[in-house]
């Protein structure tokens, strides 16, 4: 996997004030990179920087393996999706026209993809024959925001970068549009650069962390090890004091997922195919009758072997990926699920019989839990 944005001693001033210093960052292709530092340090400046609409004082980057500056700006907006806090939807036109509206000042107005509006609405999870024609004040501030990612969407950029896209949500909505954010992340395989001050919406949704402080990259890492190892006292004091603690005190069984989608070892690929579909999940955990866990079976190795029909999951579920027992300390469990090739990690007991599933999301929920509970602030 290689780099999809790259700063290399990038440095931004205006007269004589570096806001940005000398900035060097990596964000790997594909992965939801969370900026996050007090105001004022330079987040939304090295976001504008990417898509140049702000110009580096000296310094490069790099865009999918290209000098930005060789690329020419409506090229590179082009590829580069923008969500901005005041989703900035036009109040004179319907939600198609909207959506359509940077694909339309391309081309002929024709030429606009109705599949792909529809497309693009249902992804945000609005129904297109409901939404389509309405006029953004028909609409909620949450499905407006919805709205205003299947734009930044809608030309397929592979780079999208959000702004605190969700800062002006309820947390309830928020934490919806959050969860679509991750899936869409983990369907579409974008790069997505996104700014928020809420450190809970940065542990939810990152790959990667980039703490920031005066211009400068005081750590980059991810969720488990910022928490785990904050680089220095500035870190830990942004983290808050609380989510540090005594985090890892609860047990297996408690942070499981306890419901994992199962399927039976002789059925066929296509029936996993729609159940992963109809449930939203990636991969399955396959189970005999009396609950014998048996395997994995992601999607990436079903859709590999799909048009062979005389295939059933048991031929193509891995029996020998990494599983836990439900009473092994939650802390040894946190690198298995780091290393787990999907990322999730079956917990089973003493008889092999599947109790739940370890998810990246379970433990970063467990991380912050003391600091959720305390309800303290950063800004
Ligand atoms: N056009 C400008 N002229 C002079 N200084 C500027 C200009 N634009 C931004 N700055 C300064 O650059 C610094 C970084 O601004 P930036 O908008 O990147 O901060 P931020 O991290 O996004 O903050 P916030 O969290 O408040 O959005 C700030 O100190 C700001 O005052
Ligand atoms: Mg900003």
């Amino acid at each position: 996997m290689g780099n999809a944005i790259v700063f290399d001693n990038v440095r931004k001033s205006y007269g004589q004030k570096a806001v940005i210093p000398n900035l060097n960052l990596s964000i790997a292709e594909g992965t939801i990179t969370v900026l996050v530092g007090p105001s004022g340090c330079g987040k939304t400046t090295t976001m504008k920087m990417i898509n140049q609409l702000i110009q580096p004082s000296s310094g490069k980057i790099y865009v999918n393996g290209s000098n930005a500056l060789d690329i020419s700006p409506v090229e590179l907006r082009r590829n580069i999706g923008y969500v901005i806090q005041q989703v900035g939807l036009f109040p004179h036109m319907t939600i198609e026209e909207n959506v359509t509206l940077v694909p339309r000042l391309k081309k002929q107005a024709g030429e606009v993809n109705r599949e792909q509006v529809d497309r693009m609405l249902q992804l945000v999870g609005l129904n297109p024959d409901e939404y389509r024609h309405r006029y953004p004040r028909e609409l909620s501030g949450g499905q407006q925001q919805r709205v205003g990612v299947a734009r930044a969407l809608m030309s397929d950029p592979p780079i999208v970068l959000m702004d605190e896209p969700f800062s002006a949500l309820d947390p309830i909505t928020r934490e919806q549009l959050q969860d679509e954010l991750i899936r869409l992340n983990q369907e579409l395989n974008k790069t997505i650069v996104f700014v928020t001050h809420d450190m809970d919406e940065a542990l939810k949704i990152a790959d990667q962390i980039i703490v920031m402080q005066d211009g400068h990259v005081i750590q980059q890492s991810t969720p488990e090890q910022i928490l785990r190892h904050p680089a220095n006292e500035f870190v830990r004091g942004f983290i808050g004091e609380k989510r540090l603690t005594s985090h890892l005190t609860q047990s297996v069984d408690e942070v499981m997922v306890k419901h994992p989608v199962t399927i039976a070892p002789q059925k066929g690929l296509a029936e996993a195919v729609k159940m992963m579909v109809r449930k939203r999940v990636t991969g399955l955990i396959v189970v005999d009758k009396d609950g014998t866990y048996l395997g994995l079976a992601d999607s990436a190795d079903i859709h590999a072997r799909y048009p062979e029909e005389s295939l059933s999951i048991r031929d193509v579920m891995r029996a020998d990926a990494a599983v836990v027992n439900v009473s092994t300390p939650l802390a040894e469990t946190i690198p298995l699920v780091q290393q787990a090739p999907y990322g999730y990690v079956p917990v089973v007991d003493d008889l092999g019989r599947l109790r739940g599933l370890l998810t990246r999301a379970s433990l970063v929920d467990v991380l912050a839990r003391p600091y959720l509970e305390g309800g303290e602030e950063h800004e």
